[in-house]
């Protein structure tokens, strides 16, 4: 079949895999090529075990896959075939050297650069889909600028929204599509080529189009303030657990408000994820880069808070149990970042069950999708740590529960079968807020939720009200 235009994507991680994957199905006469230097990530892509858990991901990718959807190993190949690439390699945060801990990690974006110079011979759209500093388009340009012949490049910046868990949903369904560009005769007509694309399933009043730096940089600060969302409502969650204030109450009170808005507003042990703390950090470094440390500091508090509530977790399970954790069997009851994902990149629960086994504690970690990458977060530890599928095997024996990610199958366990199987006292420490408190607690559990008070069947003596 012949088609209409061919198109590149160079990275198939999480955002490179669905989102071509969408347009492929979108655009039938558009012809979609997906590569990556990682070759066993595109051995999956071509198996029946995709890389990336994604609800209807596997639908779409049996629709589109081998009729005009394409995962190759041939970067320099699909480089010199293709006039649209998408770029949507990772952009971590930097782990040495000058900026390590704060700036972004731009060697695989430069790496990419530098093979589209080497692999071009015609002109091409090259498109940031990957997190970006803003002006990192001009860096781009600076390495594209010795192009052979007559090609000529012209950069755009189409930052990806799609959250993980529901990716699908979100790339069919986008809030806003945004695309930036150079406010220049070449630079509009390539923005038009953009639009186009996804008009196909897109409201054109849902398409924004923007100037490049603020298309780079919206997408920082769309993360920074879904993040600092999460931390302000966990913030005074903790001061819930003090006053005896109800943080669902809280939240409902705060959230009706249509200034505020619901969503984003639930207590919870933290945020996760490859993004939000990357982005928080790029953000807080590029406003100390152009001396705005007040802004730095600023957004640095949202990351503060996340590791604090973590913190404040781990120490009321530790003090709840009677400040010692030697030889006692703990379940975790998820471990990815979020339901509706295997993705564990950043999860909380790497960091609480490495403080888990530093106690000494028996961990045994419960995922319905996220049990082998749990696996290799945790490949340094050797003992004291299971892995079980089964949240009824899992929990069998066991002193405590910890639910830390809000999968729906952990709403429906039947507490009352697993409260017989488990060690007396039977301690539930729920991270998510997801479970019938009160019905747990009257089954026997001494339960530990997140900004409401404990309900324990110890005596626990209330402290007094403030004296002002
Ligand atoms: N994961 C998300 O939810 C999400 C959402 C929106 C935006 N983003 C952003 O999108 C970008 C990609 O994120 P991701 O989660 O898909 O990352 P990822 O790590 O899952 O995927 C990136 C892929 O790029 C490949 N790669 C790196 N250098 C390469 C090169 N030179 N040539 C070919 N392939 C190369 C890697 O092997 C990897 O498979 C990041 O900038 C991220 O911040 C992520």
């Amino acid at each position: 079949m012949k088609f209409k235009k061919r198109i590149l994507c160079i990275g198939a991680g999480y955002v490179g895999g669905p989102t071509m994957a969408m347009i492929a199905w979108k655009c039938p006469d558009y012809r979609v090529t997906v590569v990556d230097v990682n070759s066993q990530r595109i051995d999956a892509w071509n198996s029946k075990e995709l890389p990336v858990f994604e609800p209807g991901l596997d639908k779409i990718i049996k629709k589109t896959r081998g009729k005009n959807l394409f995962f190759s190993k041939n970067i320099e190949k699909g480089i010199a075939e293709n006039d649209i690439i998408f770029v949507s390699v990772n952009t971590p945060t930097k782990t040495f050297g000058s900026g390590a801990g704060k700036a972004p990690d731009l060697q695989y974006w430069e790496k990419t650069a530098h093979q589209i110079l080497e692999n071009s011979t015609s002109s091409k759209i090259v498109i940031e889909k990957s997190t970006l500093p803003v002006k990192t388009a001009a860096a781009m340009e600076k390495i594209l600028t010795p192009a052979k012949g007559k090609a000529k490049f012209e950069v755009l910046s189409n930052p990806e929204f799609l959250a993980e868990g529901t990716a699908i949903k979100d790339l069919e369904n986008p809030d806003r599509v945004l695309i930036g560009s150079h406010e220049t005769k070449s630079g509009r007509k390539a923005c038009q080529e953009l639009v186009n694309i996804y008009a196909r399933w897109v409201p054109r009043n849902k398409i924004i189009t923007t100037n490049i730096w603020s298309a780079e940089l919206s997408k920082l600060v769309a993360n920074a303030f879904l993040a600092q969302r999460v931390s302000s409502i966990n913030s005074i969650s903790a001061l819930c657990e003090k006053t005896e204030a109800d943080i669902s109450e809280v939240s409902r009170a705060v959230g009706m408000d249509s200034r505020i808005g619901n969503k984003f507003l639930q207590a919870g042990i933290g945020f996760g994820g490859s993004c939000f703390k990357k982005d928080i950090l790029h953000l807080a470094y590029l406003c100390n880069y152009y001396g705005l440390p007040e802004i730095a500091n600023y957004w640095e508090s949202v990351i503060k808070i996340n590791e604090y509530q973590q913190e404040r977790f781990i120490t009321n399970i530790f003090s709840s149990m009677f400040n010692t954790l030697t030889g006692k069997k703990i379940c975790i009851l998820g471990f990815a970042f979020k339901s509706n994902t295997g993705d564990t990149r950043e999860s909380p629960a790497i960091h609480i069950t490495r403080k888990l086994v530093a106690e000494h504690a028996h961990v045994t970690i419960s995922d319905p999708q996220a049990l082998k990458n749990a696996a290799l977060d945790l490949a340094d530890i050797h003992e004291n740590i299971k892995y079980e599928e089964d949240p009824y095997r899992a929990t069998a024996g066991c002193h405590a529960i910890a639910i830390l990610t809000d999968w729906d199958l952990y709403k429906k366990l039947d507490f009352r079968k697993i409260y017989k199987s488990m060690t007396k006292p039977a301690f539930l420490f729920d991270g998510r807020n997801i479970v019938d408190h009160k019905k747990c607690f009257e089954i026997g559990f001494n339960v530990y939720p997140i900004g409401k008070p404990a309900m324990s069947h110890f005596k626990i003596k209330k402290k007094s009200t403030i004296s002002l």
